[in-house]
């Protein structure tokens, strides 16, 4: 295990009461956990910004029955081949479709194509999971 250190925090007491109860509710075991944790995040998202490269995946859901729709998101794929490593489709319900594209590569090029993705009309709902790779 990594050597330990101890230190005081000084907070807000309602902030620290409603923040016992965030970690209540997704179980965390303590409080040390949920906080160096969350310090984790904080440096993942420092990465998606600045880091050499990223792997992630976006997410999102459209109508393939809107004009054009797939045809777009087809053509927006192969504009970014270079990072896009695979595409998974489900056809949620009749209408809907649910779409997780898994890239790996700069970061700017990975938010160029999450914009240009939910920029298209009738893509909903679109999100983008991410975590660095090795190579920062
Ligand atoms: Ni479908």
């Amino acid at each position: 295990m990594a050597d330990l250190v101890r230190f005081g925090v000084s907070l807000d007491k309602e902030l620290l009461e409603k923040f016992d109860r965030h970690i209540k509710g997704k179980k965390y075991p303590t409080r040390s956990k949920a906080i160096a944790d969350l310090m984790r995040k904080e440096f993942v998202k420092h990465k998606w910004r600045t880091g050499k490269e990223i792997a992630g995946a976006i997410v999102f859901i459209y109508n393939h029955h809107k004009r054009n729709v797939v045809d777009k998101i087809i053509d927006i794929q192969h504009d970014f081949g270079n990072i896009v490593i695979s595409t998974q489709h489900v056809h949620l319900s009749h209408d809907e479709c649910l779409e997780i594209i898994v890239v790996k590569g700069k970061p700017k090029q990975v938010e160029s194509l999450a914009d240009s993705i939910s920029s298209i009309k009738g893509v909903e709902h679109c999100t983008v999971a991410f975590t660095s790779t090795n190579r920062m």
